[in-house]
Order: structure tokens, then C-alpha cells, then sequence
């Protein structure tokens, strides 16, 4: 099989995908990396030279915000397959890029306008006729949240449940970068996530929270327990929609306190700002500025230690009878970074995304349209977790301490 793909982004998350991609020559036959500064695609192209027995990867200068620039390296490289893991901004004119020219597409985050704070999935579903029509697919939301907590839900639905009735997805990061401050990915997409409003599922309507107004210590395996803030996510909404006997889905995630202490400090003195104001006659965003200055997410891995955790605990109805199940995987900083040279939170995202891209290229995971990680078949998706770097674990009938 000699399939062919074009991965968009060299950031933490693009080094992943593209590492993983060229460790199976069979499914990923030719591999091009493209983003927006080339020379970041050739720093990567010459460490997976290395890494990976001498395997050799394109590259090539892209701004992903011009769909005509998208259009023509697509019709240059004809890929089977495009990935697009650069930021949010750019699903849109990527989508557009692939309906013109047939070819399916992927990513790991919901579309999100420069200009205003927000992400749903409303403008990217929209495309769903004509994704329909063209014959080709979209896989929206394929990292691990969304991604895998999207997969570990279809899994639990079709092996362990008549009915879900409550989700809680628990994210925690146990690690330590020896930083004060930083970000685990993009901070600009970072901190415009975690200072919205909170949002939850319950009894069939959004309920709306300050900003880390409910919080809980969890007990995450092998940590213990972590102050836990509950914050909106994006694939609560999908979720809700394929899975309507959900009564209850929340989001919850550990933020130190020291973090929660410099995000509120940069909040306040108008620093996570996205207005662009005028300094010495040009035009600044704060938030964009912020994340020059601040330690960029893929230099972290160096010296991460710790793990991430990341799982759904779900509760349902079997049978008759109400029953729980907790599904997760713990992963350490330190082996994401000795295969792939950055931290856990990238790798988590890199992995299924390529994971994701296997499905599609194999025929495992086909349809034409748009489509949410969880609509399709878990199995296949799950059986490769577990070759592929992030091994899952499970209980029944636990107290799921939520
Ligand atoms: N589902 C999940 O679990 C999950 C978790 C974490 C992250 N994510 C998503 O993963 C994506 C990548 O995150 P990351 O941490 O890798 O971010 P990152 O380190 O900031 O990398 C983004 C890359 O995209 C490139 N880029 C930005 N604008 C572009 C454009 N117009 N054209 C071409 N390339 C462009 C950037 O290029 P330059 O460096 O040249 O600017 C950068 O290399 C984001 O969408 C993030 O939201 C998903």
C-alpha cells in the first residue's frame, strides 16, 4: 500500500504525527510535511532521517490560510489523505482546500474565528452535504480529547451499555517542565480554552459556570489525587448529539494552582487579550505577543517528567442494571520524548491523529461526509492504542468518585 499524505502544522503535534506516520512505511508510503515556516518542517524531516532508519519525509512552505496555496500543493503532491494539525484558524480554508480538490481530510481541533473566542462545531458540520456529494470524508476531532475520549465513549456503548447516562472526562496533567509559566500546546489556543466560561450537560440543556467556579479532587491512577476544574470542551458537543441518552457530561481538568495564579495575573492586566491595540503605530493582539515571549510548548519535552492521564468514567444502564466503567491511559513525558522529542501532550494528540489517519487510509473507517470520531467503529481504533504508544486500562463497576 503506498498511500500518501500531507500533514499541516510543524508544531509539537505535527512532529508527532509525522514521526508516527513514518514508523509505518506500509500504511504511510510518502509523507509530506508543510507549515508555514519550511525551516521547522526540515528540522523535523532531518530528526525522523535519524530516528527512523534513515526514512525520508517532504517538506514544504504553506500558508494554510490561502486556500489557492492548499489547492496547488495538493494538486502537486496529490495526497490520499490531508491531516491538518496547525491551529484551529485554519480548518475552514484547509476544508475548502480538499472539497476542491476530492481529497479527504482530518484534524484534532474544532473551528475556531481568530477574531472572537469561540468554538463549535456548527461552521465545520455545515459541510457535511457537500463533503457528501463531493465522495469524500472529514474526521473532525481526532487527538485524545477529542479523539480518544470520543472512542473510549462508542467503546463503552458498544461493549458495555444499553444506555450512557453520565460522562465525566478527567485530564490530568501530573507532569512537571520546571517552568513558571507555560503552556502544554499552542498557547494562544491554550489560554483562549481555559479562561471561557465552564459549560456542562445536564438533563438535556448547556449549564454555564465562571470560569472554574465547580472544581473536585480527583483521583487519577498512579497520581492520586488533583484539584480538577470542570471546563467546557469541545467534544461535549458532539458527544450529546450522538449519544442522547446522556443525562449528564462534564469536563474536568487539573490546573495547578500556581498555574491558575499566573493565568489569572495575565487576564488581569489584559495580557490574554485578542482586541489588537496600537503600539508605537503597529498593530498588537496581547495574547499573540504573550505567546512570543512565553516558553514554546514543543522545547518543553527536555526536561518533562511525569505522566498524563486522561480517561472517560461513564455510568449506565446494562440489562436492567445500573452499572460504571472507567476507561484511561496514563502516559510519561519521559518516553514520549525519548521516541519523538517532545512532551506527552503532543504525543497524546500526534498518536491518534496518525492512528485516525490509519483508519481512514485502510478502509477501516470510511463514508462520505463529516464525520465525528465517534460515530465510527471503536474497535480497530482501539486494538491500535495499543500497539501504537498510548495502552489503555479499564474497570467495571467501580466507584467512579464523581
Ligand atoms: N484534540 C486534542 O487532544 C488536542 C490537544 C492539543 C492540541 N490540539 C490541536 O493540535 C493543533 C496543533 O497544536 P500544537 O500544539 O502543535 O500547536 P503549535 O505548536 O502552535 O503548532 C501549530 C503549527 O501550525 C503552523 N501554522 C499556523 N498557522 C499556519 C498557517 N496559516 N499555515 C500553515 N501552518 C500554520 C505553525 O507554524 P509557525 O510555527 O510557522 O507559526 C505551527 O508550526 C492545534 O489545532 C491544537 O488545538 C488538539
Amino acid at each position: 500500500m503506498s498511500n500518501k499524505v500531507l500533514i499541516i502544522g510543524a508544531g509539537g503535534v505535527g512532529r508527532v504525527v509525522a514521526y508516527k506516520c513514518a514508523q509505518h512505511r506500509d500504511v504511510f508510503g510518502d509523507i509530506m510535511l508543510a507549515s508555514r515556516t519550511k525551516k521547522k518542517c526540515d528540522a523535523i524531516a532531518s530528526a525522523i532521517y535519524q530516528d527512523c532508519g534513515g526514512r525520508k519525509i517532504k517538506t514544504a512552505r504553506l500558508d494554510a490560510d490561502q486556500v489557492e496555496q492548499t489547492v496547488a500543493l495538493i494538486k502537486k503532491f496529490q495526497p490520499d489523505l490531508v491531516i491538518n494539525v496547525a491551529l484551529p484558524y485554519q480548518d475552514l480554508p484547509i476544508m475548502d482546500a480538499c472539497l476542491e480538490t476530492g481529497v479527504n481530510y482530518m484534524d484534532t481541533a474544532n473551528y475556531e474565528p481568530k477574531e472572537v473566542a469561540k468554538f463549535e462545531y456548527s461552521w465545520q458540520w455545515a459541510y457535511q452535504e457537500r463533503y457528501a456529494n463531493k465522495g469524500i470524508m472529514a474526521l473532525l476531532g481526532c487527538g485524545f480529547d477529542p479523539g480518544v475520549t470520543s472512542v473510549y465513549t462508542a467503546y463503552a456503548k458498544k461493549h458495555y451499555f444499553d444506555e450512557l447516562h453520565e460522562l465525566d472526562i478527567v485530564d490530568a496533567n501530573a507532569g512537571s517542565h520546571g517552568k513558571a509559566f507555560a503552556t502544554n500546546f499552542n498557547p494562544e489556543i491554550n489560554i483562549r480554552e481555559v479562561t471561557q466560561r465552564g459549560k456542562y450537560w445536564e438533563n438535556g440543556q448547556w449549564v454555564e459556570t465562571e470560569p472554574h467556579e465547580i472544581w473536585k479532587d480527583i483521583d487519577y491512577p498512579e497520581i492520586g489525587p488533583k484539584r480538577s476544574y470542570l471546563i467546557y470542551h469541545e467534544e461535549l458537543e458532539s458527544l450529546v448529539k450522538n449519544f442522547p441518552t446522556l443525562k449528564r457530561a462534564r469536563f474536568w481538568m487539573t490546573f495547578s494552582e500556581q498555574y491558575l495564579t499566573h493565568l489569572r495575573v495575565i487576564q488581569n492586566i489584559g495580557m490574554a487579550g485578542i482586541e489588537p491595540i496600537r503600539y508605537k503605530g503597529v498593530d498588537i493582539v496581547p495574547l499573540q505577543f504573550l505567546k512570543a515571549v512565553l516558553p514554546k510548548p514543543e522545547e518543553l519535552g527536555e526536561n518533562y517528567t511525569g505522566f498524563t492521564s486522561i480517561g472517560n468514567r461513564i455510568k449506565g444502564m446494562k440489562d436492567g442494571k445500573e452499572r460504571t466503567y472507567y476507561v484511561w491511559n496514563n502516559c510519561s513525558h519521559v518516553d514520549a520524548y525519548k521516541e519523538t522529542g517532545t512532551q506527552a501532550v503532543s504525543y497524546t494528540t500526534g498518536v491518534p491523529a496518525m492512528i485516525g489517519a490509519r483508519m481512514i487510509l485502510t478502509g477501516k473507517w470510511s463514508g462520505k461526509g463529516v464525520f465525528n470520531v465517534e460515530q465510527l467503529d471503536p474497535d480497530p481504533f482501539m486494538e491500535r492504542l495499543m500497539l501504537d504508544g498510548l495502552p489503555w486500562h479499564e474497570k467495571h463497576n467501580i466507584d467512579l468518585g464523581m
